[in-house]
C-alpha cells in the first residue's frame, strides 16, 4: 500500500538533503500536487529554510518564521488549506517572486517531532484537479508524520557525521600545523584535488568523497618528525630525508586497525603517497598496481599542491610549471591514469586553487562537512573541504 511503500522509500535515504528531495517527491505524487515543498525550522536563525528547484540547480532559500504560509504554520502548529493563495494575507509572494512560479491552492501541515516540537511545514501548492479537501488535508497529516521522524534521524546521523569529519580533518590540521604557514589551504586544496581526480578516474560519487575526506590525512605521522628537521630552511641532509620519510610508516602506524571505513581508507593513503609508480618511491618500493589507486591520487595531488606553494625549503612554482612536471612524470613518479585525468580535469583543478587563494581568513574546518542542517544566508550547500 501506499503508506508502507512511501515508508520503505524514505527509509533507505539517511542523508537529510536528499532525503527531502526524496519526500517531496513522494507526497507531490500521492496528493497529486503540482508541488511539494519541505520547510524546516532553523531555530539558531529564527528562520524557515527550503531548498528549491532553480533553472538546473537548486537553491536554499529561508523565510522568517511567522512570514508567510509556512510561516504561520510553523508558528501556530496549524495546518492551513487555501484556494487561492494570492487573495490569502498571510501568503507573500518572495517564493513566487524568486521562482518565478505561480502559487495558486496550497495546503500545509506542520511536521512534529517526536516530543510534540514542530520541526518545520509540508506544502503541497496547486492540485491538479481542484482544490485540497480534508482527505487531502488527513492524508498529508500522516505522511507528515512518518517523514518527521526520518528526518528528526536524519538530522541526527548527519550532525554526528559533520563532527566526525570535523575532527578528522582537524586532527589533520594538526599534522601540518608546524611546517606550513597557511595549513588549511595545502590540505583544503589537496584535498578537493583529489576529489576531483578521483572522480576523473571514474570513481562513484562516494567513493571519490570517501577520499576527499581521507586525503588530508596523508601527513599526519609528520606529527612525529622532530622541528630541527620538518621546519629546516635548507635542503634536508640524507639521514635527515630518511627520518624525513619515515612520517609514512608512522601516519600507517597512527591510523592503523581502525575501525572506521575512513580511517582506514587515511591509512592506505599514508603509507603508500610516496610510493612511485615506476617503483623507486618509499617505504616499500611498490611498483604500478601494488600501490593502493587511492594512494596514487593523492600522490598527484599533494606534488601538485606542494610544488604550487611556498614551503619552508622552497619558493611556489608557477602553476603551468607545476601543470607540465605532473604530465612529464606519466608513468614515472605517476600513475599515468591519474595523469591523464589531471589534464583532462585541469579546468577544474584550477578553479579549486583559485577558489582556495582567494578564500580571506580560513575558519579552520567548518567548510569540511558543510551540510544544508543549516545552511549559510541563501547559499547553496557546499560540497567544500
Ligand atoms: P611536502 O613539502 O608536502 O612535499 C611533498 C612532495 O612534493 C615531495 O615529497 C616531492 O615529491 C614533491 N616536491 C615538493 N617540492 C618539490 C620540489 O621543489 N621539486 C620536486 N621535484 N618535487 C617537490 P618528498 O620529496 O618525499 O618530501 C616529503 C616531505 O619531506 C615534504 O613534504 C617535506 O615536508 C619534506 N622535505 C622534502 N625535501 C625537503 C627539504 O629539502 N627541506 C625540508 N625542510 N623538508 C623537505
Ligand atoms: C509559503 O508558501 O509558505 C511561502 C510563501 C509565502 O507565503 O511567502
Ligand atoms: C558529502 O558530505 O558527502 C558531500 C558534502 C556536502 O554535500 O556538503
Ligand atoms: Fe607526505
Ligand atoms: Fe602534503
Amino acid at each position: 500500500m501506499l503508506l508502507a511503500r512511501f515508508g520503505r522509500i524514505i527509509a533507505v535515504e539517511t542523508r537529510l538533503d536528499s532525503l527531502l528531495t526524496l519526500i517531496a517527491e513522494e507526497v507531490r505524487r500521492i496528493l497529486d500536487a503540482d508541488r511539494c515543498s519541505v520547510f524546516l525550522i532553523d531555530a539558531y536563525k529564527g528562520e524557515l529554510w527550503t531548498k528549491v528547484a532553480l533553472g538546473i540547480g537548486e537553491k536554499i532559500l529561508r523565510i522568517p518564521l511567522g512570514r508567510g504560509i509556512a510561516g504561520f504554520v510553523a508558528k501556530t502548529g496549524n495546518a492551513i488549506n487555501i484556494r487561492d493563495a494570492y487573495r490569502d494575507s498571510r501568503f507573500h509572494q518572495d517564493l513566487d517572486r524568486i521562482t518565478g512560479y505561480q502559487t495558486k491552492s496550497v495546503l500545509a501541515v506542520p511536521l512534529k517531532g517526536r516530543d510534540g516540537k514542530v520541526l518545520g511545514v509540508f506544502e503541497v501548492l496547486n492540485k491538479n484537479k481542484g482544490a485540497f479537501n480534508e482527505e487531502d488535508e488527513g492524508f498529508l497529516r500522516i505522511l507528515a508524520t512518518i517523514a518527521a521522524s526520518f528526518i528528526e534521524n536524519a538530522t541526527l546521523y548527519e550532525e554526528l557525521r559533520r563532527s566526525y569529519l570535523e575532527t578528522i580533518y582537524r586532527m589533520a590540521l594538526v599534522a601540518e600545523f608546524r611546517d606550513q604557514e597557511d595549513t588549511g589551504k595545502h590540505l583544503r586544496r589537496m584535498s578537493r584535488f583529489s576529489g576531483v581526480l578521483a572522480s576523473g578516474v571514474g570513481m562513484a560519487y562516494q567513493e571519490a568523497e570517501d577520499i576527499r575526506y581521507a586525503a588530508p590525512l596523508h601527513d599526519i605521522g609528520k606529527v612525529a618528525i622532530p622541528d630541527s628537521i620538518l621546519r629546516k630552511p635548507g635542503k634536508l641532509e640524507p639521514a635527515e630525508y630518511e627520518e624525513m620519510k619515515r612520517h609514512t610508516i608512522y601516519g600507517s602506524q597512527m591510523l592503523a586497525r581502525a575501525e572506521s571505513r575512513l580511517l582506514r581508507l587515511a591509512a592506505r593513503i599514508a603509507i603508500a603517497h610516496h610510493e612511485n609508480f615506476d617503483g623507486t618511491g618509499y617505504p616499500h618500493r611498490l611498483k604500478g598496481d601494488l600501490i593502493p589507486l587511492e594512494a596514487r591520487i593523492v600522490s598527484v595531488a599533494d606534488v601538485f599542491d606542494a610544488l604550487a606553494s611556498e614551503r619552508v625549503y622552497k619558493g611556489a612554482w608557477k602553476v603551468s610549471d607545476a601543470k607540465a612536471y605532473i604530465l612529464e612524470q606519466a608513468g614515472k613518479l605517476f600513475d599515468p591514469d591519474v595523469c591523464r585525468a589531471f589534464d583532462s580535469r585541469f579546468d577544474e583543478l584550477s578553479a579549486v586553487l583559485d577558489e582556495e587563494n582567494r578564500r580571506a581568513v580560513p575558519e579552520e574546518g567548518s567548510n569540511l562537512a558543510h551540510h544544508p542542517a543549516s545552511p549559510a544566508q541563501g547559499q547553496q550547500p557546499q560540497a567544500g573541504v
